[in-house]
């Protein structure tokens, strides 16, 4: 058997990808290599009959449909807008989501906690820019806009359970555990070095949780759900992505926040010129009981995802990547400093990320060179008595650690960290998701590539890693764009895409090939190690996002983001669905069936029948 981390290290990138070649449509898990397609003795092969991992892969597909395998039934559990208790509705853009069962050891029941990252008013509002040219969200006729988006994002825990007939998924409607956070409560304390400062409302909590994307599951059963582009719901109104809810008045830079009251109110302006440090930290949250907590020990940046592991001694060690939208960001590791014991409360657990270090990881040569392709790093401390230091991560670093340590910013720089995994059973290698590293700038066409973040040492102290380029996005490969990721098991890694929606099926911007966003399964042992085989395509101009396994029912809880996104581009009038570019999932615009209808984000359960 190979062990890829074993020898990526040796290997030079240009050989393992002569070596690994597509998995073509057809192309079966269990019984070929898609290289080579010779068949393979099954002892070189973990994949067995029934297992989640053992399907043909699919072609790619521009259809306005969601499309998997032979051998697997879709549920939609939830769409936008759906009630499931009173008051309770779904909300938009569902990203992350993590599955907690109601009781130990019984898995076709349970809660699903649902990230809703942000809202695309031309849906979420029939808002346009050319229809209403302004935004002011002092006006009533905005405010009122504003007031229903708030309520659109956030997260959502749903009450679901496996009927008994047919094996198919449901919601439990009107469960008592059902609950929505949005971006207007409840009120969320913070802990850690922030908390208690003028850094943050004086009454120590601020309402709800805002820019949710990815996040992780702790071990002593809550979410982490990371608040990633929270400066978009602030100062402008510009689609599809700045939402325009705290207005910038110009002249004097008067900041209204108009998610902790009036105009002024609980402002210290001199301190946060340009962005109240009241939202984009690692929030947790209990879905047993809605309690929930901010952590600003994990520092302030726009988190996208959150990696953990809990080391021998039982301290937690968080890994969670900066997805800057302008510059790169960076990446970081918290460890804790108390110790988590089987069996801890979870009121208790969930103080564990309230005090420990943070570290940032400096890359060496450089992360984002297209020419280098592996490397080594080192962590960096964090001033965690400095309340700015953890409220303004990254500048801190900039202006304190950057200098000190050779002053290259370009070694503390990392391109799109969309996920990171620390891989099952090995404590010392952490999976990262680079959505568009490589190739940059010069290539339009940046496929993005999974790295391998090797720990030196297995001891949370451990101040320095190797790194090295697993597994580069491409048309050779079969993908683009890799972004959240999953395991199954120790050996089976997934993947879903977000190739930008502005460039799916567009002729000459390079991912022709690629078709829409998908998902794919990457063996990381045996004879197809590395290997992409195509398992889900998204309908038009979507992402996949926020895969969750449930390995004992052999269900894989999946969201459909944004899908029709690009329609206020596109020639979209709002309330005539002919002009939107996907009628998902109550229609299918390419193939003109079901209902002419406004494109929604939704949460699928996938079950293997076959
Ligand atoms: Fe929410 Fe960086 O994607
Ligand atoms: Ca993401
Ligand atoms: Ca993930
Ligand atoms: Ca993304």
């Amino acid at each position: 058997m190979t062990d890829f981390f074993a020898s990526a290290f040796d290997a030079p990138l240009t050989r393992r990808r002569l070596v690994k070649g597509i998995a073509a449509a057809g192309a079966a898990t269990w019984a070929a290599n898609s290289a080579t397609g010779r068949a393979l003795a099954s002892a070189e092969n973990h994949i067995r009959k029934g297992d989640f991992a053992h399907f043909r892969a699919i072609a790619p597909s521009s259809a306005d449909a969601f499309e998997v395998p032979e051998g697997y039934a879709v549920d939609t559990l939830l769409k936008w807008g759906d009630e499931f208790g009173p008051g309770l509705r779904f909300g938009y853009n569902c990203d992350y989501c993590a599955f907690y069962p109601l009781q130990a050891g019984k898995t076709d029941e349970g809660l699903i906690w649902v990230n809703h990252e942000y809202v695309i008013p031309f849906f979420t509002s029939d808002w346009t820019r050319a229809q209403d040219p302004t935004w002011n969200p002092r006006t009533a006729q905005h405010r009122a806009i504003m007031e229903r988006e708030k309520k659109e994002v956030g997260g959502s825990i749903v009450h679901v359970r496996r009927t008994g007939r047919n094996g198919r998924w449901e919601v439990v409607v009107n469960s008592r555990y059902g609950r929505r956070f949005a971006a207007d409560g409840p009120p969320i304390p913070y802990d850690g070095p922030v908390a208690g400062t003028s850094l943050v409302p004086s009454g120590g909590t601020v309402l709800g949780t805002i820019a949710n994307c990815s996040g992780a599951r702790t071990p002593w059963g809550t979410v982490l759900s990371c608040e990633e582009n929270f400066q978009s719901f602030g100062l402008e109104r510009r689609m599809p992505f700045q939402l325009g809810w705290i207005k910038d008045n110009g002249a004097n830079r008067e900041e209204v926040n108009y998610y902790v009251g009036e105009p002024g109110t609980n402002v210290d302006r001199q301190r946060v010129a340009d962005e109240f440090p009241y939202y984009g930290y690692v929030t947790e949250v209990d879905p047993y009981t809605g309690n929930a907590v901010k952590h600003t020990a994990l520092g302030r940046i726009h988190h996208e995802n959150v990696g953990l592991r809990v080391a021998r001694d039982g301290r937690v060690v968080c890994y969670t990547g900066d997805d800057a939208p302008a510059a790169d960001g960076m990446f970081f590791k918290f460890v804790s400093r108390g110790r988590y014991r089987r069996g801890m409360r979870r009121a208790e657990a969930m103080k564990l990320l309230s005090d420990g270090q943070l570290f940032v990881a400096q890359w060496l040569p450089q992360a984002n060179d297209p020419s280098v392709d592996r490397g080594q790093g080192f962590w960096h401390p964090l001033d965690m008595k400095n309340p700015e230091a953890l409220a303004f991560t990254t500048q801190w670093i900039e202006k304190n650690i950057a200098p000190r340590v050779g002053g290259d910013l370009r070694q503390f720089r990392v391109p799109r960290a969309e996920d990171c995994e620390v891989i099952p059973g090995a404590p010392q290698r952490v999976l990262i998701a680079l959505t568009s590293a490589r190739g940059r700038p010069a290539d339009p066409a940046a496929y993005g590539v999974v790295r391998l973040l090797n720990e030196d040492t297995e001891d949370p102290d451990g101040k320095s890693f190797k790194w090295v380029d697993l597994l580069e996005g491409g048309q050779e490969k079969g993908f683009a764009n890799p972004d959240n990721m999953a395991f199954s098991s120790e050996r089976e890694l997934w993947i879903v895409t977000d190739v930008s929606s502005s460039a799916l099926n567009v002729p000459g911007r390079g991912f022709e090939w690629h078709a829409n966003n998908a998902m794919f399964y990457v063996p990381l042992r045996g004879p197809n190690a590395m290997t992409a085989f195509r398992f889900a395509n998204g309908p038009v101009e979507a992402e996949l996002t926020g895969p969750y396994f449930v390995p004992e029912q052999k269900t894989l809880f999946l969201n459909v983001q944004h899908p029709g996104e690009e329609t206020p581009n596109r020639g979209g009038v709002p309330g005539n669905p002919n002009t939107y570019t996907s009628w998902w999932p109550e229609g299918n615009k390419t193939a003109r069936t079901g209902t002419p209808s406004k494109p929604k984000p939704s949460l699928l359960a996938i079950r293997k029948t076959g």
